[in-house]
């Protein structure tokens, strides 16, 4: 078996294309200047045009590509899927990252069927359609890797909002089916699942900032004297997103210093 060589190590998605949905910001943002630093051509698509090309200007014009894309609207998708086509020849690596957080509202009463609609809508809808379009240029060409963000709420009750939790459940859902659909094809689809990190969403959410949010997840993680990051985030879509993963399909990677795993209540340790 080839061992890669140090420079294929330093540049993993030398020549390959991806989309990024949500790449304005947070995890999106961070994976999108990660995934150029290694070669790739990048399309960012996000709904926040003015964060968006600024980050266009930090990656450099040559490599990236801002359009403007609500991935709940198919039209959008189909038009970022296809600009990655016309201006960078072919797709690779489709990111469905874009998604929201609604308000806590501890009583399933107090939830509002729009805020549940909503979150749906961007964090599952969207994930479907950027499958979807990737899937329609993928197949033919027999190749490529779609990747989708999900989250710890995937693998834990109680800790997000009943519509946060249950968009997060349907990602890996998704994920799982179409992972044996398009086996067949050759292309490989995973998702991730973070714990919390902190980003505009979450700071937003516990109306706090960036330092008390890490204290706060890090309090909750078993695993102690680290402090999770975007970056850590985007090094394990580069690791899906790159040959090194070419057997890898259908997992969900938790990224989560072993809180899924972990019952509290339990204190043996
Ligand atoms: N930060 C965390 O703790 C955490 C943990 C687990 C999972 N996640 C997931 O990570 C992903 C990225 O979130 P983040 O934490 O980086 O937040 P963020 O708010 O920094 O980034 C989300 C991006 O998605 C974009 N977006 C929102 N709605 C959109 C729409 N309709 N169409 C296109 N773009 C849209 C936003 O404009 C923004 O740029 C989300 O799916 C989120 O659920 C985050």
């Amino acid at each position: 078996m080839a061992t890669p060589s140090v420079s294929q190590l330093a540049r993993r998605l030398e020549g390959k294309v991806a989309l990024i949905t949500g790449g304005a910001s947070g995890i999106g943002e961070c994976t999108a200047k990660l995934f150029a630093k290694h070669g790739a051509k990048v399309v960012i698509a996000d709904i926040q045009d003015d964060l968006a090309n600024s980050v266009i200007e930090t990656i450099g014009p040559s490599n990236s590509t801002f359009v403007h894309c609500d991935v709940t609207d198919e039209e959008h998708i189909k038009n970022a899927v296809d600009t990655a086509i016309s201006k960078y020849g072919k797709l690779d690596i489709m990111f469905n990252n874009a998604g929201i957080a609604d308000a806590a509202k501890p009583q399933i009463m107090d939830n509002q069927k729009d805020d549940f609609e909503r979150v749906l809508s961007i964090n599952v809808v969207g994930v479907f359609l950027g499958m979807k379009h990737a899937a329609r240029v993928m197949v033919p060409a027999r190749t490529g890797t779609i990747i989708s963000t999900s989250s710890a709420a995937s693998g834990l009750a109680g800790a997000a909002t009943h519509a946060y939790t249950c968009s997060k459940h349907a990602v890996v859902g998704l994920t799982k089916n179409l992972a044996i659909e398009l086996g067949q094809f050759g292309i490989r689809v995973n998702c991730i699942s973070p714990h919390g990190v902190a980003t505009p969403m979450v700071t937003k959410f516990f109306g706090a900032d960036e330092e008390a949010v890490e204290e706060f997840m890090g309090s909750k993680a078993p695993l102690k004297g680290v402090v999770l990051k975007v970056e850590d985030i985007a090094n394990a879509a580069l690791f899906l997103a790159s040959d090194e993963a070419k057997y890898v399909s259908g997992q969900n990677l938790f990224i989560d210093g072993a809180v899924t795993i972990c019952n509290s209540g339990f204190k043996m340790f």
